[in-house]
């Protein structure tokens, strides 16, 4: 992508990537993802976080190409997961005199990841400023969002908040790089909840603290480190304050393991039921939709049904897998009911069972919903009835 010039002083210097499978080789990336930078251009220049190694053939000639024959002074690390500080060593070497801004927590880490000098460190504390010409950089300690050296800068005279991963979304810029001149609620906002859900929700407390250390502070324009640069920041703000605040649309979504179908049969049965009542209904087997997609439709809807059929004595592995991605990302204040069948003791729905019984996040529906063998609507009526309304008097 081409430097994109965002303000009189401010260049974008990020970029696509289409080429990576998984993020984090976890989270599947069938729209890409950008990794945003920004360069400030002043009397004094500074660099806002690079991007990943291998994903940009140019970014250093973008760089050259603004700076003109003047020097980079100044790279600030907002965050040093290898997505933004993989381009550290080539910033370096191309620039060897530039300064490296971050906290005390940032040149710990740094230190285990790249070959780095003392000198060549600027230490920074919590609302320190660092003055450029016109620009003047603020430095906002927000750990734990997502690592625990995370900072975010604020540039004063633009009003302008690099906010590294915070307000970010997966999905590339294809076109313009601003949420004003892209399709948000067509696009962006089901992958930015996802990477929400995915990458920042376990720290959802961590951003509840972030967005009141930022209360009060006139913020124009938010340039995260992935996802649209926002001219609307209190869209995004709401937006933010709403997912962590655990705040969820009212509908269900069911997921389900499922070898032979009895399972399936089930969640559609209880599908219909649920949608009788008026109430939205997303239904997904678990050995087919990646965790990522489900983490995103929880995170959604303030209701959960989940099941399982029988396996080796154990709940199906792929909805084992689910709950181990629950437990690592944390929703919450889910209301939750299970359901399963078996063919001779029931360890599936037990298992299941247990975990959400030891589950903080959900709140658990007395009623389990079990058969034996195959699924007919007799059997399955008397079975989730109780467990349907005890779920839709709840949402
Ligand atoms: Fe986009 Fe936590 O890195």
């Amino acid at each position: 992508m081409k430097e994109i010039r965002i303000t009189d002083k401010i260049w974008y210097v990020g970029t696509n990537d289409r080429r990576k499978e998984l993020f984090e080789n976890n989270w599947p990336l069938p729209y890409g993802v950008s990794y945003n930078s920004y360069l400030i251009n002043d009397t004094k220049s500074a660099l806002i976080d690079t991007v990943e190694a291998g994903s940009c053939n140019d970014y250093i000639e973008k760089i050259l190409r603004i700076l003109n024959g003047k020097p980079l002074d100044y790279l600030v690390i907002n965050h040093l997961e290898p997505d933004h500080a993989s381009m550290i060593t080539a910033v370096r070497a191309a620039f060897p005199q530039v300064k490296l801004v971050g906290n005390c927590q940032t040149f710990k880490i740094l230190q285990h990841y790249y070959k780095t000098d003392e000198e060549s460190f600027l230490l920074v504390k919590d609302g320190d400023k660092l003055e450029l010409g016109e620009s003047s950089l603020q430095f906002v300690l927000v750990p734990w969002v997502h690592w625990p050296e995370t900072m975010v800068t604020y540039e004063a005279s633009t009003q302008t908040l690099f906010s590294c991963d915070a307000f970010g979304g997966f999905g590339t810029l294809d076109g313009g790089i601003f949420d004003t001149n892209n399709d948000f609620e067509g696009f962006y906002l089901s992958e930015m909840r996802r990477y929400y859900s995915n990458i920042v929700g376990k720290y959802s407390n961590m951003v509840q603290k972030a967005l009141a250390k930022l209360q009060g502070v006139p913020v124009k324009m938010i340039a995260p480190s992935h996802g649209l640069i926002w001219n609307n920041p209190e869209k995004v703000i709401s937006l933010y304050d709403k997912w962590s605040r655990y705040e969820a649309e009212k509908g269900v979504v069911i997921a389900y393991a499922s070898m032979y179908g009895n399972t399936a049969q089930m969640a559609d049965y209880i599908g219909n039921l649920i949608g009788s009542r008026g109430i939205p209904v997303r239904t997904f087997d678990v050995s087919k939709t990646h965790a990522s997609y489900l983490l995103n439709e929880i995170w959604k809807y303030s209701g959960l049904v989940l099941g399982t059929c029988a396996y080796n004595t154990k709940m199906h592995p792929m909805m084992e897998h689910l709950c181990n991605e629950i437990d690592l990302s944390q929703p919450k204040e889910k209301k939750v009911a299970l359901f399963g069948t078996s063919t001779w003791n029931g360890a599936g729905v037990k298992c299941l069972k247990k975990f959400a019984e030891e589950y903080a996040g959900f709140e658990l529906m007395p009623t389990v919903a079990e058969t034996f063998g195959s699924v007919s609507p007799e059997k399955v009526d008397e079975a989730v009835a109780a467990m349907v309304e005890e779920l839709v008097s709840k949402l």
